[in-house]
């Protein structure tokens, strides 16, 4: 892109949204090792929980059925709702859905202490909601494995957070970037800072929400057009579209150096957006 090549950035984009059709992005990274975990314990189910377009229940419904588990998903909207592309897809490879108020949902997500779940229910493993756990990190990490070069930036999309602990973690070297999704993000610094213990290499950037979660603006529909019509293939709106907001901007408003190298991972998300 053309500010980019006026600061000599190297931006090399790493395209995880090819890893599978339907497991794409950054889902496989985070649910293989725990998929691995349920199975050593025997679950026969896998739970969790999202809202109407999560990318997260829909590549757990699919791996489940390739796996051989059941699976459910906490849905946080109306059970009259006419179902989004998403959750028809969930519910044909067979997750049950279980919709839940607002109210029930925002319970169910404090609750992190997920081995209490396992503890009563045995035959069902619960993942929390995006999959935020040591094993999602882990499965992150092996992201490094198939990157050579060393880069001064590493940029990604956040809703749980795992993504960029992973990265983190795995990219000391680097400082890595963290662009939130969605409105009040601010409270994961928090739950970062605990996790990543001595990791300083990392920052939440929160500023490029664009409304909130699920919300555009004219700008971010503009930035993916113009992406898609230079590259020749789309990105996501909801997340990888506003890292690339922020990166432009980070580059405009001289936050990073000239001469950088910049790696942007490409988490996927496209399904998110079909209508169909
Ligand atoms: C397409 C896409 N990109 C990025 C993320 C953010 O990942 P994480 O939950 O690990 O922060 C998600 C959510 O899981 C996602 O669906």
């Amino acid at each position: 892109m053309a500010l980019f090549d006026t600061h000599q950035l190297h931006v090399d984009m790493k395209r995880d949204d090819l890893l599978h059709p339907i497991i794409s992005g950054n889902k496989w990274r985070k649910l293989k090792y725990l998929f691995h975990d349920a199975e050593q314990k025997r679950c026969k189910t896998v739970v969790s929980m999202g809202g109407n377009w999560s990318n997260h229940l829909h590549a757990l419904a699919f791996t489940a059925k390739e796996l051989g588990f059941k699976s459910t998903g906490y849905i946080r909207a109306h059970p009259k709702q006419e179902l989004t592309p998403a959750l028809k897809d969930c519910q044909d490879w067979g997750m049950q859905l279980l919709f839940t108020s607002r109210g029930d949902y925002a319970q169910l997500r404090e609750n992190t202490n997920w081995n209490r779940f396992h503890d009563q229910c045995k035959e069902s493993y619960w993942i929390s909601e995006g999959g935020f756990s040591e094993l999602a990190v882990q499965g992150v990490m092996e992201i490094a494995q198939e990157v050579d070069k060393r880069y001064d930036y590493v940029f990604c999309g956040v809703g749980s957070g795992a993504t960029l602990a992973g990265l983190t973690k795995v990219f000391p070297d680097s400082q890595v970037i963290g662009v939130a999704a969605f409105k009040g993000a601010e409270y994961l610094k928090k739950i970062l800072n605990q996790y990543l213990k001595s990791h300083t290499n990392w920052h939440l950037e929160t500023g490029y929400h664009c409304g909130g979660f699920a919300k555009v603006n004219s700008q971010l529909l503009v930035l993916a057009q113009e992406f898609e019509t230079y590259h020749g293939f789309a990105i996501d709106k909801q997340y990888n579209a506003k890292v690339l907001m922020a990166l432009q901007d980070y580059v405009s408003k001289g936050l990073i150096e000239k001469g950088s190298s910049v790696l942007w991972l490409n988490t996927g998300g496209l399904q998110g957006e079909r209508t169909q």
